[in-house]
């Protein structure tokens, strides 16, 4: 299965793609999922190597699944236990395994720009993909969300989609929103509180479906898909960290908040959550919730994007 398009060299930004290629991803993810043995082997013998200097349990394990399934060897290296404790830099580290020839290096790091840096001094049939780079972009979270949304609605100009939480620091938001602008959402309602929400300059090219909320109870009204984000604690230095209990009470989505955006609404979160926090156990776990589905489509969209690179 040849992937249709433009070639992708390498994924580390939404706004480095064009509508085809998101579009072809996306439409190669869902036939994995409607097909689960279609490019099982397919690329037998390649490399992926993942460098993750963050924790992450979705994303790392997603990828290594993914390229297993495709047939690919995969090498997992974290900077703890490597030498990046003994003091060697990222672009030394990256160098180091570049050496070693592998075909994708998948990258998370806690600051913005590191894997587009990485990108640029890729040696050619080296793939880079983006994993997370501090509060900057989270493609692939961003095309699962796009993939889970596209299953449930037959327009994307239908979706009325509620972001809420700690938006400001959320790398999957601001990826979200350039990819839903970008494939037609109907609308994007952010919603949190005022030291969360982004600077209205930073969302000045995504103004058309964004919408600005200071209460959850109207957000949620009239919606038919709602993404909770947790508090992005580790990112945050300069406002306190609210209280969970108050937050849960003033911000967290529970089954009465649910309740006035009604029965057809689906629920996402991207994980890892922090349950009764900025969501309840029980909407998480509920009939409208789509976080497992969200999960498992992580799989899919990955094989689809080593496929792409790679064919
Ligand atoms: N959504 C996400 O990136 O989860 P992990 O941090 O567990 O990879």
């Amino acid at each position: 299965m040849t992937p249709p398009g433009n070639t992708l060299e390498h994924f580390t930004n939404i706004t480095g793609c064009d509508k085809a290629q998101l579009l072809a991803l996306l439409d190669t993810a869902q036939r994995i999922s409607d097909q689960p043995n279609l490019l099982l082997d397919a690329h037998k013998g390649r490399l992926l190597v993942s460098l993750f200097y963050e924790p992450s349990t979705r994303t790392r394990l997603s990828f290594e699944i993914a390229a297993k399934r495709l047939g690919m060897l995969v090498v997992n290296v974290s900077a703890a236990g490597s030498s990046v404790e003994k003091g060697e830099t990222l672009e030394d580290t990256f160098q180091t395994i570049q050496a070693m020839t592998p075909d994708c290096v998948v990258i998370r790091h806690p600051e913005a720009g590191t894997a587009t840096h990485m990108a640029g001094i890729a040696e050619p049939g080296v793939h880079v993909i983006n994993a997370g780079d501090g509060i900057a972009a989270h493609p692939t979270q961003a095309l699962i969300d796009a993939m889970t949304l596209r299953q449930q609605f037959d327009s994307l100009g239908d979706v009325r989609l509620v972001m809420a939480g700690d938006i400001r620091h959320s790398r999957v938001a601001r990826s979200n929103i350039q990819l839903l602008t970008l494939l037609g959402i109907g609308e994007i309602r952010l919603c949190g509180p005022e030291a969360f929400l982004p600077s209205l300059e930073s969302l000045a090219e995504n103004t058309a479906p964004v919408k600005v909320f200071d209460s959850l109870d109207e957000a949620v009204t009239g919606a038919n898909a709602i993404m909770m984000l947790r508090i992005q604690k580790e990112r945050i230095s300069d406002t306190p960290i609210p209280d969970a209990g108050h937050y849960h009470q003033t911000w967290g989505l529970t089954s009465a908040r649910l309740e006035l955006a009604g029965p057809g609404c689906r629920v996402m979160h991207p994980g890892p959550m922090n349950l009764d926090v900025e969501i309840s156990r029980e909407v998480a776990t509920g009939p409208q919730s789509l976080i497992r589905r969200q999960v498992r489509n992580g799989v899919h969209v990955r094989m689809a994007l080593l496929h792409h690179l790679l064919d």
